[in-house]
């Protein structure tokens, strides 16, 4: 039987498609709550009848779509045993071999780490592997939130390692617009992949330093609650939250980033040779409160490394990446100084600063 697997977010939270190659029945996999009526309108425009919603685990960087999706279609909530959510009505172990349209093996694996109740589904050609394990040097999910755990992290990932190389890793996110590609590849490439006792584990964790996520305990305790709220707790539009920031590899993060506060920047852009300005937001952003700055190239930074061509006539020139607080386009600026573009820069404080700026 022909399966199809479709990713539908636009952005860093991936939520997967699937379903029969003419059949009607499919399922969502970690469907996020801000896009539920761009999925509703989906089902109805294709006769889909929506039979599963399924959580890899509990999400703390946005809020999960399924309570809504199961009011709207009645499906079942899938997750793992352990998981605190209250509406889910499907529970799952470890090893459980779910048949899917009557005919598709599905394996669940508990692979805890990111989370207690995170888990891989196994599919013949394809692994979904949450948070668990991302692509490339993209990592895998951080192990520093409540619940989380890098030696159970360091056991998943070995229980991964042994599964068939030439599974297809479709991960919950990705940041930089990675292209999914084999188990056997992350072996190669991915950094959280590689050999290492789980002692020599837990301290490549420890060194990379990530910053505080406060904010995540509210959308936590919103996921518990089956919120159907978008607005139930505050996401900040600039957070890659569950990235493990320093994976990107080690050359980048150490890479240093000049900032410019928005006063100088002003004046720079008085001068003779001003800067390119690089403004990495989304398109809805630009045209929002904060607004943008006269004669920005826009690039987003979902697609910012696919795009890089683009910026062949103004990559010698003085460039300033611009975003909302400044948080990805630091982000942006390492990828470009990556790419060898030598004169990148950051705008101290992003368009926040910019509007309050003298
Ligand atoms: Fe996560």
């Amino acid at each position: 039987m022909e399966l199809f697997i479709k990713q539908l977010n636009p952005h860093s939270c991936r939520t997967y498609l699937i379903g029969r190659e003419g059949g009607g029945e499919v399922i969502l996999i970690d469907p996020v709550l801000d896009h539920f009526l761009e999925y509703a309108d989906m089902l109805k425009a294709g006769h889909l009848q929506l039979t599963h919603v399924v959580d890899s685990h509990t999400h703390a960087d946005h809020i999960s779509g399924a309570a809504a999706l199961k009011d709207f279609t009645e499906c079942s909530y899938v997750m793992y045993k352990d998981a605190p959510a209250r509406c889910v009505d499907f529970s799952v172990d470890d090893g459980f071999e779910w048949k899917l349209f009557d005919r598709v093996q599905v394996r669940v694996l508990s692979t805890p780490g990111h989370t207690q109740d995170s888990i891989s589904l196994v599919f013949p050609e394809w692994i979904l592997t949450g948070d668990t394990l991302f692509l490339d040097d993209g990592g895998a999910g951080r192990d520093d939130l409540p619940g989380g755990d890098p030696g159970a992290h360091w056991e998943s990932l070995k229980r991964l390692s042994g599964l068939p190389e030439h599974l297809i890793v479709y991960p919950a996110h990705d940041y930089r617009n990675r292209k999914p590609s084999s188990l056997g590849q992350q072996k190669r490439t991915n950094p959280h992949m590689k050999a290492r006792s789980k002692e020599e584990f837990i301290r490549y964790l420890e060194d990379l330093r990530l910053g505080p996520a406060d904010w995540m305990k509210d959308v936590l305790k919103a996921n518990y609650a089956c919120a159907r709220d978008p607005k139930a707790a505050w996401i900040p539009v600039d957070a890659a939250a569950c990235e493990v920031k320093g994976t990107l590899d080690p050359g980048v993060n150490e890479m240093q980033v000049t900032s410019i506060p928005p006063r100088v920047l002003k004046q720079k852009m008085k001068s003779s040779s001003p800067p390119v300005l690089l403004d990495v937001r989304e398109k809805h952003e630009l045209a929002g409160n904060l607004g943008h700055i006269d004669g920005i190239v826009h690039i987003p930074i979902g697609s910012l490394v696919e795009r890089i061509p683009e910026m062949e006539n103004i990559k010698d020139r003085e460039i300033v990446v611009v975003c909302r607080s400044g948080a990805r386009a630091h982000t942006a600026a390492q990828i470009l100084s990556k790419a060898g573009i030598p004169n990148v820069s950051v705008l101290s404080g992003g368009m926040i600063a910019w509007n309050t700026a003298r």
